[in-house]
């Protein structure tokens, strides 16, 4: 399996012969400029919950690629309106997809379209797969509920939002990564605003002195798993 950072909380994964694209934030966002939309292969795009940073640039793949986007049933429901095809979810559910297993996963965070309607609960994505398990939390705190997580399988790894404010901080991320029972996660949702700047040197000493390695990709750099 191989991850590539697409910025702020986006992703592009490559498991199976698929490709996953995850909460694309990328045509707004300067720290993004060198990531082309127009040459991203997705056949999936899973998405965490409707806030505007982790949808902007849905429309615009899911045309161009033809891809199922993959999420809670309103945020479906709100694309399947526009004639797009998709697979919809809720917490704690799973389902056998051709690239693996997804279960769509509890957060604790809020989900309205950037016009203000309803964008179903906010949640996260579990996906066991033949090259390896990974959860990918979402927008969220830090939750006693990702103790269940490692009660279904046994992580390879994990992506943790740090950039505190919005979402739990890289304290709370070290607690998370415990909670979780995973030592190699990487973090996301930072950097991209004011409010979630972090320093990167803390968050990964605040890592490491938890016997866990914090990785901080480059935006267009990948992680094999
Ligand atoms: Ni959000
Ligand atoms: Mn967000």
């Amino acid at each position: 399996m191989k991850i590539t950072y697409l910025g702020h909380a986006g992703l592009s994964i490559e498991v199976a012969g698929k490709n996953l694209i995850v909460d694309p934030f990328i045509s707004p966002n300067p720290l993004a400029k060198d990531i082309d939309i127009e040459v991203l292969e997705a056949d999936y795009i899973l998405i965490t919950h409707a806030h505007q940073d982790h949808i902007v640039d849905v429309d615009a793949i899911a045309k161009r690629t033809g891809a199922k986007i993959i999420s809670n049933f309103e945020i479906v429901t709100h694309y399947g309106n526009l004639g797009f095809e998709g697979h919809p979810m809720n917490h704690g559910g799973s389902w056998q997809f051709e690239f693996g297993r997804v279960t769509y996963t509890n957060a604790i965070h809020t989900s309205s379209f950037p016009d203000g309607s309803y964008g179903g609960q906010p949640g996260g994505f579990l996906l066991e797969t033949d090259e390896g398990n990974i959860y990918i939390a979402g927008d969220t705190a830090l939750t006693f509920d990702m103790k269940l997580i490692p009660m279904q399988c046994k992580l390879d790894f994990a992506v943790l939002p740090i950039g505190d404010n919005f979402t739990m901080g890289y304290e709370s991320a070290v607690i998370a990564a415990e909670f979780i029972e995973c030592d190699k996660i990487m973090g996301y949702h930072y950097d991209t605003f004011g409010y979630i700047e972090i320093d990167h040197a803390k968050a990964k000493n605040a890592f490491s002195s938890a016997g866990k390695e914090l990785i901080l990709l480059p935006i267009g750099d990948s992680v094999e798993v």
